[in-house]
């Protein structure tokens, strides 16, 4: 197995060795939590054995469809909002060539209904016109406003192109085996339809068909990135690999030390989204009852320019977890120029990834004196391997983190106020009551 790597080296100015070992015995609580199912929220742990569990047949299965979806489509468009689309998302940007389409320049994945942008939504229409497109609506529940509002959108729009037969070939639904409004939808229609189990929540359910069919019609591997989840689930269950518990009982003693927010960084653009794919993960997860650590995101060096003084210099409540690449995929040096107006002949010769490097060790080194603590994940290479089995590492340390934090790290019962309320002011049959009450707010 190509492993992760959790260094924690660069917190101890901040706690001792001490205090991370003090937490072991709530840290393998945690986890036995998760194994044996006796913790808060465990009808939301399907996410536990997924990849040793999906059979190799369903992964086939995605596969051949993701085939029939590129055959048909130039372009597929990936509807759903928080987990029924940033895995997917995080996946295919690592991955992807940061300039052509896809792999092999194939069809395009593109995504909405995650946002209410009637601008997006628009702008969209008007690039899909005339071009040969799919769609794939994901919806755990089925009723999701956003991703319900373009799915509308954009099935009009193909069924007005293509007529409603050859529209609902293109058209593959990702939901609840039996609720919801897209399960009924789906039968009526009779599209393909790939079930989100019951036991795994949206923020878990990258490795289930939710992440792996976008992935897949992006030509990917989806063995490759279950196998990697495979990998560190056994590794992690079975106590071989301690790299989510480091992680785990690192950031708790942290943030019992006084440090509220985490910041994960990245030095490859790659992984802007993989940030994205965390802070939910992480968010719901554990911001609730009060508590929590604020997951926060920055690309470097990009964000050097811009956050990079206040992470410095700024109030000292934070820490850092830098996920560091270990090589990078192409080879390019920097040239000599006879003239060095630029004055860079000093590093002429050099590889970019190592002054890359250089600029991650001197940032991590001055953090560090400047009182930030910081934790480092090694991930070897940017595969489908490699993501599968850093996917796994943040699920499995978000299971144990929350449940340190004491908080069923499995529900978000936060996020229906603010549907609450916007139900009630667009004035939604059953919403009466609350529509008077905001009325009086405003
Ligand atoms: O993690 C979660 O459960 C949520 O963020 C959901 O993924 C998100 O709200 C989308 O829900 P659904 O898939 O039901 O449309």
């Amino acid at each position: 197995m190509e492993k992760i790597q959790v260094e924690n080296n660069g917190v101890l100015s901040t706690i001792s060795k001490a205090d991370i070992e003090a937490l072991k015995p709530e840290g393998a609580s945690a986890l036995a939590k998760l194994i044996d199912g006796t913790g808060a929220g465990n009808d939301f742990l399907g996410w536990v054995k997924l990849p040793s569990s999906t059979p190799a047949s369903l992964l086939d299965d995605i596969n051949a469809t993701a085939a029939q979806l590129r055959d048909l489509c130039e372009v597929v468009v990936a509807i759903g909002i928080g987990g029924s689309y940033l895995g997917a998302k995080a996946v295919i940007e690592a991955l992807s060539n940061s300039f052509a389409a896809y792999r092999n320049e194939g069809t395009k994945v593109l995504f909405a209904g995650q946002n209410i942008g009637e601008d997006y939504l628009a702008e969209l229409q008007d690039y899909l016109a005339g071009k040969k497109f799919g769609i794939i609506v994901i919806s755990k529940s089925g009723t999701t406003t956003e991703p319900a509002i373009a799915f509308r959108i954009l099935k009009e729009q193909l069924e007005k192109e293509l007529g409603r037969e050859e529209a609902n070939k293109r058209i593959v639904a990702i939901t609840d085996a039996k609720r919801g409004a897209l399960r009924s939808l789906a039968t009526t229609e009779g599209y393909k339809t790939y079930v989100i189990d019951d036991n795994v929540g949206g923020r878990f359910s990258v490795l289930s068909p939710v992440g792996l069919l976008p992935i897949a019609v992006a030509g990917y591997d989806i063995h490759a990135l279950i196998k990697g989840a495979a990998d560190m689930e056994a590794a992690t269950l079975s106590g071989a690999c301690d790299a989510a518990m480091t992680y785990a009982l690192t950031r708790n003693a942290l943030y019992r030390a006084g440090k509220k927010i985490e910041i994960l960084v990245n030095y490859n653009p790659k992984l802007h989204f993989f940030g994205e794919w965390w802070k939910q993960l992480y968010g719901e997860s554990e911001g609730k009852d009060h508590k929590g650590i604020f997951p926060a995101a920055v690309d470097n060096t990009t964000d050097l320019h811009s956050m990079g003084q206040w992470i410095q210099d700024g109030e000292r409540t934070i820490f850092e977890t830098v996920i560091t690449v270990a090589k990078a995929e192409r080879e390019l040096r920097i040239p000599f120029d006879e003239a060095n107006l630029d004055g860079l002949n000093y590093i002429a010769g050099k590889r970019i990834d190592e002054v890359n490097k250089m600029a991650e060790l001197g940032t991590r080194i001055a953090h560090i004196d400047g009182g930030v603590p910081n934790l480092t994940i090694t991930l070897p290479a940017l595969s489908e391997y490699c993501l599968g089995s850093l996917i796994y590492f943040f699920e499995a340390a978000c299971g144990i983190s929350g449940y340190i934090l004491d908080v069923n790290p499995f529900n978000q019962p936060g996020v229906e106020d603010y549907k609450r309320n916007m139900f009630a002011l667009l004035e939604k049959p059953g919403y009466e009551k609350e529509t008077e009450a905001i009325r009086a707010k405003l």
